[in-house]
């Protein structure tokens, strides 16, 4: 076997409209559908992964949509692809103690907006796959991160007494046109 590593960019950005739709966003999340989602290594205190991730007409989607979709096109403009498909959106809260294990996630990539991260709450920690080393990425609170799907992450336990709500989606990026004369096309 030989690996030849290659290099690519993980964009980070400030939600250019964090200021304006924290709060409101997180209103509708309180009166969001969510459950408390314990196991053996997980403790997320509210999310609506198991019932609503598929559903795009919820309040709080319908409210993030239009600023999220602006936020997507400039990053796609940036990484030089074209589209972007979302198939899975969904919340997670965080309270004092919750975390969630080493996961990885399906679709091109993984995204999380740090809707309300406490200066001292846990930020997403990350296995570097060409050394295997634990990482932290380096994110505050209304930031946007997009990350291949396929790294390892996880959330370590949030201890401090805030909490720590993130909007997370999973989304498959294409190429149109782009290449269209070199690929032969008219
Ligand atoms: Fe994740």
């Amino acid at each position: 076997m030989h690996k030849q590593n290659i290099s690519f960019p993980i964009i980070t950005s400030r939600f250019h409209a964090h200021d304006n739709l924290k709060q409101p966003l997180l209103e509708t999340l309180d009166r969001a559908v969510g459950e408390h989602l314990q196991g053996h290594t997980d403790d997320i205190s509210k999310s609506d992964w198991e019932t609503g991730r598929f559903d795009y007409e919820r309040e709080w989607v319908n409210l993030f949509r239009p600023d999220l979709f602006e936020h997507l096109h400039k990053w796609l403009a940036e990484i030089k692809y074209d589209t972007f498909n979302i198939g899975e959106i969904w919340y997670q809260q965080y309270t004092n103690g919750g975390r969630h294990a080493w996961h990885i996630h399906s679709a091109n990539f993984t995204n999380v907006y740090y809707l309300e991260l406490p200066e001292d709450g846990p930020k997403t920690e990350w296995i570097d796959p060409v050394t295997q080393e634990r990482k932290v990425f380096d994110v505050q609170e209304g930031d946007i991160i997009t990350f291949p799907s396929w790294i390892k992450h996880r959330s370590t336990t949030n201890e401090s007494k805030g909490t720590k709500t993130i909007i997370s989606w999973n989304m498959d990026i294409a190429i149109s046109d782009r290449y269209g004369e070199e690929n032969g096309y008219p």
